[in-house]
């Protein structure tokens, strides 16, 4: 969407600012011994406290109030019975809606522990996203952003996972622009509007970037089995600065 009202900017913070919260509280929870849908609870039960409804649960009857993936699965994991160990590498994804607005957050991290390995994918993915928020500015090419994530992949050792891609939001979950690609798209010729609001979400991996989905129909895996961490941010685009709405 284009937000282009006061009205429009004050929905679109406070659902962004909610997820953002469940997000962090459920971070807070990953811990050895809880299980993913347990985890899963923590952050339905935030949502609902605030008011606010899960994404994937209303827009496309996902089994889970959030997505949580643990690694070797890098996206849309179903909420299950599965126990976090320590050490495991995993995502919380937590898109949700309020008033008819959407925001959408996400984060990779390490359950409990130090794993060097991890860390260095962590650490390179959270600047690509940074990186690729501050250059989403109006008047720009919206290809700027993967070519921002890209590169910041690439300088680190990594590549991205071209499979998957950031997308527009507002109204809906997933709108208009469709594909904000992780990597450079020489053809792709469109510019970056004041006000459209963007899903940011790099994705980055030590393998070649491409997955495949399981038997369960959500759960998404690097056909090489390598593995990969995503951070994102639900954005206004302005004439200056991103407004980032998921903090
Ligand atoms: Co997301
Ligand atoms: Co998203």
């Amino acid at each position: 969407m284009i937000a282009n009202t006061e009205e429009d900017i004050k929905h679109l913070k406070v659902i962004g600012h909610i997820c953002a919260m469940t997000l962090q509280t459920m971070m807070e929870h990953a811990r050895p011994g809880i299980s993913t849908l347990e985890l899963d609870n923590i952050g339905m039960e935030f949502l609902a406290r605030e008011g606010a409804q899960s994404a994937p649960m209303s827009m496309y009857q996902f089994p889970g109030a959030t997505c949580i993936s643990v690694s070797p699965v890098i996206a849309h994991g179903i909420p299950n019975n599965r126990v976090l160990r320590e050490g495991e590498l995993i995502n919380i994804d937590v898109s949700a809606e309020m008033n008819g607005y959407y925001g959408d957050t996400g984060a990779s991290m390490v359950v409990s522990k130090h794993v060097p390995e991890y860390e260095k994918l962590l650490a390179a993915a959270r600047s690509a996203l940074e990186k690729a928020v501050h250059v989403a500015v109006a008047g720009q090419p919206l290809n700027l952003i993967g070519q921002t994530i890209q590169e910041e992949a690439k300088r680190n050792g990594y590549g991205v996972i071209f499979d998957l891609t950031g997308h527009g939001i507002g109204r809906k979950l997933h709108e208009e622009p469709t594909e904000v690609f992780n990597y450079y798209k020489q053809t792709d010729r469109r510019i970056l509007e004041e006000g459209v609001v963007l899903a940011i979400e790099p994705f980055l991996t030590s393998g070649k970037g491409h997955v495949y989905e399981e038997r369960d129909g959500w759960s998404l895996r690097t056909i090489d089995r390598t593995i990969a961490a995503q951070f994102e941010h639900t954005i206004i685009v302005t004439k200056n600065e991103p407004i980032i709405l998921t903090i």
